[in-house]
């Protein structure tokens, strides 16, 4: 019976300020019956109250029930990154079968709100993707875009991402090196916890931006061997000063 299935919405919430929603992902918070609210720990308390605002300000009639899990971290000794990954996303799934099957009834709705847009480094998707192959229980699951940390750091320093007709390069603060080119290509990286932008040629400029659309933004651009040293002590004070960060920027040779 198809009409009775259990639906999971992965709602792309934007990367940071509420007015980010799109009228489609309002509609799909209207449609959820349950919320499955990860708890990431202290640090990253702020945005799981983000979360419960969106809920409260955009869902018309207060239908709805909020379920809170605890989200596992990762083991941080490894040998094999990638087993390492797969073993942590197998206990995420697990985590996430036992919702499905525990907290939804046949007909409905769960979401899981994604910060910025599941599409982007956000292991929510593949994980689900995962389950439905697996699932004994039969379940839809629909997905909802959002405003990237890509396109909020875009916006907020008034740039392009690409220079014309040049490619865009997404990549995290691990994979940048210092060898990599920088012809006319743009590249984003996200996910830097060790300031990779120190190794780069110092003539590259840098537009950076961390807490992208809240109200604790931070924005620096220029040239890397003018700005560097302070967008390091910048985002380490941050770091102290709210208990976590998340920043990003673009690199590019100046035009
Ligand atoms: C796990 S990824 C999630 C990306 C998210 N799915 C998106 O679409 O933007 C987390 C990384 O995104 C970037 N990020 C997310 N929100 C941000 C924000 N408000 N300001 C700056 N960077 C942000 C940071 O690089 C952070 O380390």
């Amino acid at each position: 019976m198809s009409g009775a299935r259990r639906t999971l919405l992965l709602i792309g919430i934007g990367a940071g300020d509420p007015d980010y929603l799109t009228l489609q992902a309002i509609k799909a918070l209207n449609r959820a019956d349950v919320f499955f609210i990860q708890d990431k720990g202290q640090d990253k308390q702020a945005l799981r109250h983000l979360r419960t605002e969106i809920c409260e300000r955009f869902i018309e009639g207060g239908h709805y029930r909020l379920v809170p899990f605890d989200y596992p971290t990762r083991a941080k000794e490894f040998s094999d990154y990638k087993a390492n990954v797969a073993s942590w996303h197998g206990e995420i799934e697990a985590i996430y079968a036992r919702l499905l099957r525990d907290e939804l009834q046949d007909g409905q709705c769960g979401a899981f709100l994604i910060w910025g847009d599941p599409s982007l480094y956000d292991s929510t998707l593949r994980i689900i993707e995962a389950l439905h192959r697996k699932s004994e229980i039969a379940f839809d699951y629909e997905i909802i875009p959002g405003i990237t940390a890509v396109q909020a750091l875009a916006a907020q320093h008034r740039i392009a991402l690409n220079a014309i007709g040049e490619p865009v390069h997404i990549t995290t603060g691990r994979k940048l090196s210092a060898q990599q080119p920088l012809g006319g290509e743009s590249v984003v990286v996200m996910l830097d916890g060790e300031q990779a932008f120190t190794r780069i040629d110092p003539e590259v400029e840098i537009f950076w931006g961390a807490y992208l659309g809240t109200k604790e933004q931070l924005l620096i651009a220029g040239k890397l061997g003018e700005v560097a040293d302070k967008i390091a002590s910048t985002r380490e004070a941050a770091r102290h000063s709210n208990g976590w960060i998340m920043d990003s920027y673009l690199l590019r040779r100046p035009r």
